[in-house]
């Protein structure tokens, strides 16, 4: 069996973070998203991986190299515009060959991996699997219409009257039956080739789809509040460890992780936190599900439920909130007069002033 990751697409939903990174590398409790999917593919028991790969290729092969730092074989297949999750299928047709494989989002985070799903699969062999969990809006996602027995029925791509709360899973199951599926499919209402179409054509054609509606939790981390939500999930389960320097009148409470090479100076951290190698932080409150990374400077402020990419830097800026900040940011007070707002901002940034 091999695992197909896609690790392309342009991340719109979490620009301007994704103008100069690849969504699937915005960390998680410091670590890129894409390295947990990896880890429970290989967790799988699976090593033959092939990596769809975009506009951001350079960056998502220079953090996953040959893969071999997790166990796997990583083979990169470069899409050359994002053309829909069938297409990527298309063409890694040969990479494929005649095996079974999972496809997995490299933007989708699973608790509790996919071992049993895989070994599930491996015992049953049906033509296709796929993953099903109730989501509150289900326009987003593609949505699995299900009858009385449970048995898939139909599915459909974003609908706009969705038939049920039941979204489709960033992770797939297929058998090679899926080939002549995808080839089968032609061009969605938003130009891709969807595999949502081409696990409909399966269950036209009377292949053996099914379904498994997942009780863990799930996210598509594509935009801003589902990443800092993940990033609550990942950090409840984290384990105190203080390998950096808290002084004497700094406290640090509960689930904290101060890697080392990280400074706390007069200062108050109260877990699940984590601060990255490099950082110092200094006069101020770290608040619960806060993930700091490398080399960032934290001032004089308080900052609470939020993501700071590395490099960044907070000063005097009294408190922040359900915030991700992106690399090498700088956020300041504006000092002199006029009393105003100071803003240097990328594209489709988005800033929230409380006045
Ligand atoms: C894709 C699939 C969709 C699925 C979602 C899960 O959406 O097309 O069916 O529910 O992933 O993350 P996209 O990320 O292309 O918007």
């Amino acid at each position: 069996m091999k695992a197909l990751v896609l690790s392309g697409g342009a991340g719109t939903r979490l620009r301007p973070i994704t103008h100069t990174s690849a969504k699937q590398l915005v960390p998680v409790a410091n670590k890129p998203v894409l390295f947990y999917g990896l880890e429970s593919i290989a967790a799988a028991g699976i090593t033959e991986v092939g990596m769809i790969v975009g506009d951001t290729a350079a960056e998502i092969e220079e953090a996953v190299g040959d893969g071999s730092a997790f166990g796997l074989e990583v083979t990169y297949i470069p899409q050359e515009r994002p053309l829909g999750l069938a297409h990527a299928v298309l063409i890694a047709r040969e990479f494929l060959a005649d095996d079974d494989f999972v496809m997995y989002l490299g933007d989708n985070f699973i608790v509790g991996g996919i071992r049993d799903l895989v070994e599930g699969f491996r015992a049953n062999r049906p033509d296709a699997q796929i993953l099903l969990t109730h989501v509150p809006d289900p326009r987003s996602f593609g949505v699995a219409e299900l009858d009385r027995a449970g048995q898939v029925i139909g599915l459909e791509e974003k609908p706009e009257h969705p038939k049920s709360d039941l979204a489709l899973v960033g992770v797939y199951l297929f058998t090679p039956v899926i080939h002549e599926a995808v080839r089968a499919v032609k061009p969605s209402w938003r130009g891709e080739l969807e595999i949502t179409h081409a696990i409909q054509y399966l269950i036209d054609t009377r292949a053996d789809v099914r379904s498994t509606v997942i009780q863990g939790y799930w996210k598509d981390t594509g935009n801003v509040d589902d990443m800092l939500e993940v990033n609550r999930t990942v950090l409840e389960g984290l384990e105190r460890r203080i390998d950096g320097e808290v002084d004497d009148v700094s406290e640090a409470v509960g689930r904290v992780v101060v890697e080392q090479g990280a400074r706390i100076v007069n200062s108050r951290i109260v877990g699940p936190a984590v601060i990255g190698s490099g950082t110092t932080v200094v006069d101020s409150y770290i608040g619960p599900f806060t993930s700091i990374a490398e080399n960032c400077r934290i001032t004089d402020s308080e900052l609470e439920f939020s993501i700071v990419l590395r490099d960044s830097s907070l000063d005097g800026v009294g408190r922040i909130e359900s915030s991700l900040i992106g690399r090498h940011a700088e956020v300041s007070p504006a000092n002199g007069l006029p009393s105003a707002h100071r803003l240097v901002i990328g594209d489709h940034s988005k800033v929230q002033i409380r006045s």
